[in-house]
Order: structure tokens, then C-alpha cells, then sequence
């Protein structure tokens, strides 16, 4: 296998793995020759991604999981280690959107709830997969912000707050963990038709085409397009690459 492209015998975390982004990147890792952690707090979806993993030949565990709760990525690593005996790549994409509404009409629950989910959770993620990846000698994290990590996005005041915090989280670590030979990128796409989009209201025809009728490209990422930009960026190959948040937007911030 192209070595760009040759995953095989290092060992993965992604949570948020029963569906969209996560889902996509278990198929073109595991299909790489990585052994994959598998983490969601849908576990019916969970149970049949890893059932079907497993039938393509994957080697694939996995624990129903809410990346909100810290106990849980503390599991999730001894899991890795277990399973595995080390861990080289972490992938925290877990995420929730909300109901879109201009700043002043929004509660304090939906803040609450994107700063556990979507921060907190990438946080915690962090605070155990790096002691694993430090005994490893090496480790990659990649952390799934957003456009609206990178910019403001009206009508998601909270969904933008808690991105633009993993991109701070992303630099953070980065320099941190430099020296220990641990990279830390985030990414961060453009709408992408995942149910993430039906989950933040963006349910119709007419909603989605509004969502991209400002872009270059005219039209939203694919999410196997994002996926595979994941791998790029998770490639052994890329091995300098560190503290960057790296937009997936048909040139949507070149504007
Ligand atoms: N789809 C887009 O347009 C888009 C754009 C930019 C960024 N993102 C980000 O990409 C990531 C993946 O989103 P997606 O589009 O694939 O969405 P998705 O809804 O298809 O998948 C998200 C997965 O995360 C899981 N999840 C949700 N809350 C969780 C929790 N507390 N603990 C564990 N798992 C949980 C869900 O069950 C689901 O399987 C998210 O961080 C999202 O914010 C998505």
C-alpha cells in the first residue's frame, strides 16, 4: 500500500463513530489496516457499524459512549489499551448541533449543552488519549471543529463559541505536546449533509440551498470529500503538520 495511505497496525479512537464524519472515516481507516475504538452514545447505530466493519474484515471494538462524561474517555483508552496495547491516532468528532436562532433568543441550555458536548467532550477526549499517545512515544489527534470554529456563523452563536474553543484547544496542546513528538489538528468543514444538518433544523430543499448560496463552490462538502481530507491530514506521512485548523470549505474563508 501507498505508505501516504498505509494505516496498517496503528491503533484508533473516534468518537461520534455511529454515524456521519465518524462512521465514513471507521470504513477508510479500517479499510487501511488501522484498528479502530469505536465510541457513540447511539448504540443501536454503534452496534451495526461495528457489526459491519467486522464483515469487511475490520478489527474494530467499541463502547457505547457520551463524551460529555469524563469517566467514559477514561474507559475508552483503557479499552484501546487493552484491546490493542497502545494508541496512536484519536479522532474526537463527536458533535451536536442546535436549533439555529439569533444570540438573544437562545437559552442557556443550549450553551450548556454545546459547551459539554462539543468542547468539554473534545477536552476530556484530550486529557486521556495524550497520557497513552506520551507512553507511545507519538500520537495524532485530530479534533472536528467547524467553519463556524473559524468564523461567525449567524443564528448559531453557541455552536461557533464552542468551535472557535477547539480550535484554541487544538493550538493549545499542539505547542504542549510538540516536543513529545504528538501532533494536534483540528479540522474544519463546511456544511455537509450529515443528519448533524436535520438535527440543526436544516431539514428542506430551500434551507440547505440558502446554506450555500454565498459559497464559491456553490454547493456543500460531500462528507466523504471530508473524510478523506480526515485522512490526509491523519496520514503517517504527514508528520509536521501540528497546531493547524484546516478549513474543508470549497474555498468558502478565501473570500
Ligand atoms: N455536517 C456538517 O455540516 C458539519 C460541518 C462542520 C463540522 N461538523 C462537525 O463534524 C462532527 C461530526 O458531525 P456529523 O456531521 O458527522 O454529525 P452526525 O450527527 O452524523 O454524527 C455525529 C455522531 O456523534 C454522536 N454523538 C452525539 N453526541 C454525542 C455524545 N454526547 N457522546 C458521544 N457521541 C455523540 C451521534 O450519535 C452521531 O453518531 C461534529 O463535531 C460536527 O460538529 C459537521
Amino acid at each position: 500500500m501507498d505508505p501516504l495511505l498505509n494505516f496498517q497496525g496503528q491503533v484508533a479512537i473516534i468518537t461520534g463513530a455511529a454515524d456521519g464524519f465518524g462512521r465514513l472515516l471507521a470504513d477508510a481507516l479500517a479499510y487501511r489496516g488501522c484498528k479502530l475504538v469505536l465510541a457513540d452514545i447511539n448504540e443501536e447505530l454503534l452496534a451495526a457499524a461495528v457489526k459491519d466493519l467486522r464483515e469487511a474484515g475490520g478489527d474494530v471494538v467499541s463502547m457505547a459512549a457520551d463524551v460529555s462524561d469524563e469517566s467514559a474517555h477514561k474507559s475508552l483508552v483503557e479499552l484501546a489499551l487493552e484491546s490493542y496495547g497502545k494508541l496512536d491516532i484519536a479522532v474526537n468528532n463527536a458533535g451536536i448541533a442546535h436549533i439555529p436562532g439569533a444570540l438573544h433568543t437562545l437559552d442557556a441550555e443550549t450553551i450548556d449543552a454545546q459547551f459539554n458536548v462539543n468542547l468539554k467532550g473534545v477536552f476530556l477526549g484530550m486529557k486521556y488519549q495524550i497520557p497513552a499517545m506520551l507512553s507511545n512515544g507519538k500520537g495524532h489527534v485530530l479534533n472536528v471543529s467547524s467553519m463556524a470554529g473559524l468564523g461567525g456563523a449567524p443564528k448559531a452563536a453557541p455552536y461557533s463559541a464552542v468551535k472557535h474553543g477547539v480550535v484554541g484547544l487544538t493550538k493549545t496542546a499542539a505547542v504542549e505536546y510538540g516536543r513529545k513528538n504528538i501532533q494536534v489538528n483540528a479540522i474544519c468543514p463546511f456544511f455537509s449533509p450529515t443528519s448533524l444538518l436535520d438535527k440543526g433544523g436544516f431539514t428542506t430543499e430551500e434551507s440547505r440551498a440558502q446554506l450555500v448560496m454565498g459559497s464559491p463552490m456553490k454547493r456543500m462538502a460531500d462528507p466523504q470529500e471530508v473524510v478523506s481530507a480526515m485522512i490526509l491530514m491523519l496520514s503517517p506521512a504527514n508528520s509536521f503538520m501540528s497546531g493547524q485548523s484546516v478549513a474543508i470549505d470549497g474555498a468558502m474563508s478565501a473570500w
